[in-house]
């Protein structure tokens, strides 16, 4: 999509924070250059999302020079009024913003803060955006953010369309793009009647991260690796993110979606597609795109004699929950890719709620050796095959683990590892937020880190098997590593975590 360029300045545009310094500011003002103003409407405004990620992230960006002017229209069924909606983002902003803010800079973001309810109808929606627009100029781009529950999604989809703001608009989605194979072709069909594919960007924020784009990189800019990226070389993959956190107060989303469909449909598997796509001809939305979708359509159908399914104990006690809820708050879940690259090579994925310790690794277990000329008990093997492993975490740690001679007289082996973090890389550059980043990428019309309705369709598809017959639910003590039969699914392979040893550093 063509973009115009502003001729609005940081400083015009009443932008950055002159008490805030960055390493690029050179690049951001360039990169803000080819991004017009912004009237960011806010569906789900008072939501869990809006107030931990959005708010906070649209004054982070506002505050780094990384965005132009913008204005943000709270659209939500809470009864507010500006006031009220500027002092919840405020809040939300001091409670989970990334760096401080004085008077001088709330001011400023509250000013371009507005809120209207969705419950009026079309008409008050349609009013507030054009007074933002109006602030802001001929030049206004609108970008329709759907921070809601998967059943709200299409009634909103439809007000835009009544109150006559779908034209020239953008429109993020939020997963799970519905529920099951139909349901999600027929928010996709709803979302085409009134947007073009162009204007939809369906956001999954797990490919925002800059350790999810990392995989890109070390896959891709390096010739060490891609040679040994295959089944030749590769026993297993895990994909591994247990939370610490509760639902909290998210029981009754969860309720609509459960571990599988918030996490797993979602983003372990726009990360699976990043492991194990093949090399895309250019770093383009639709070169990206056909190779994860390849992958996709390469996914055998997830057999749900290799599923498990957890729940917390407390999980029916907690607000919004059915006191006989069936929804899994844990899952782990074995995946097979038919194709030559990966035939054979299991890729395991697990996610879930109150789990022992948070994290989101990646680990890339390679084939032991053929033979060992080592003698017995020496400890070669001991400790389980060589990993690859990629902590999705801020830091961006990579470690690789291998065998080494212990120092002594002995041919005696130890485990020993490789460890790279981020915080140890003097690259400069601040690195953004994952939906501060996607957010931006939105403005920009660049669907690159995006997700498709055809791939999402097929990832449907195949979940179809496990959400016909799901496996019975086990329950699992909170704080612990979950059900035994966890284990069982993966052996002989074992679960990287917790690790035996720590991350250096
Ligand atoms: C969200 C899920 O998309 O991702 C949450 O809805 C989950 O349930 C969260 O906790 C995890 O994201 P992150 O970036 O904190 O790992």
């Amino acid at each position: 999509m063509e973009e115009r360029t502003t001729d609005l300045t940081l400083d015009e545009a009443g932008q950055g924070d002159p008490g805030v310094v960055f390493s690029e500011t050179h690049r951001a003002e360039a990169l803000t250059a080819t991004i017009r103003p912004n009237v960011v409407v806010l569906f789900g405004a008072t939501g869990d999302l809006s107030r931990r990620k959005l708010l906070p992230g649209l004054l982070n960006l506002s505050q780094a020079g990384l965005l132009p002017d913008f204005r943000v229209v709270g659209a939500a069924r809470k009864r507010l009024d500006d006031d009220g909606f500027r002092d919840f983002a405020l809040d939300a902003c001091a409670e989970f913003g990334r760096r401080g803010f004085d008077e001088e800079a709330r001011r400023r973001f509250a000013a371009r803060l507005s809120y209207v309810n969705v419950k009026d109808g079309p008409a008050p929606l349609a009013a507030a955006i054009a007074r933002a627009e109006q602030e802001l100029g001929p030049d206004a781009q609108r970008l329709l953010y759907m921070s809601v529950p998967p059943g709200a999604a299409l009634a909103l989809v439809f007000l835009v369309a009544e109150a006559g703001l779908a034209e020239g608009s953008r429109i993020i989605m939020e997963k799970p793009f519905g529920t099951d194979l139909e349901s999600s072709r027929a928010l996709n069909d709803a979302i085409h009647r009134v947007f073009g594919e162009q204007q939809v960007f369906r956001i999954d924020h797990f490919l925002g991260k800059e350790a999810a784009q990392n995989i890109l990189a070390l896959r891709f800019a390096n010739g060490l690796f891609e040679p040994i990226w295959n089944r030749r070389h590769i026993a297993h993959v895990q994909i591994d993110v247990p939370e610490t956190l509760s639902v909290g107060t998210r029981g009754a989303y969860y309720e609509e979606t459960g571990a599988y469909r918030d996490m797993v449909v979602t983003h372990l598997m726009q990360i699976l597609a990043f492991l194990a796509m093949e090399p895309p001809t250019h770093l383009d939305p639709l070169a990206i795109t056909e190779e994860k979708n390849k992958v996709f359509r390469s996914l055998r159908p997830i057999d749900p004699a290799r599923v498990v399914r957890g729940q917390y104990e407390e999980y029916r006690s907690e607000p919004g929950v059915g006191r006989d809820s069936d929804t899994e708050t844990l899952i782990g879940l074995r995946c097979e890719i038919d194709n030559w690259r990966w035939s054979d090579v299991p890729f395991y994925l697990r996610t879930g709620k109150r789990m022992a310790e948070g994290a989101r690794i990646i680990s890339i277990a390679f084939r032991e050796p053929p033979q060992s000329m080592f003698p017995e008990g020496c400890g070669v093997g001991a400790f389980g095959p060589d990993h690859l492993t990629f902590d999705l975490d801020d830091y961006a740690r990579l470690s690789l683990s291998f065998y080494g001679k212990k120092p002594g007289p002995t041919m005696e082996l130890e485990k020993t590892s490789m460890q790279f973090s981020r915080a140890e890389a003097d690259s400069g550059g601040d690195s953004l937020e994952a939906y501060e980043r996607l957010i931006r990428d939105a403005m920009a019309g660049d669907h690159t880190l995006f997700t498709t309705a055809d791939g999402i369709e097929r990832l449907w598809e195949v979940s179809a098997p496990l959400l016909e017959s799901p496996p019975p639910i086990e329950p699992y003590a909170s704080h612990s590593w979950g059900p035994r039969s966890l284990v069982d699914l993966i052996a002989p392979d074992v679960w990287r975590l917790p690790f035996a040893r720590r991350w250096r550093g």
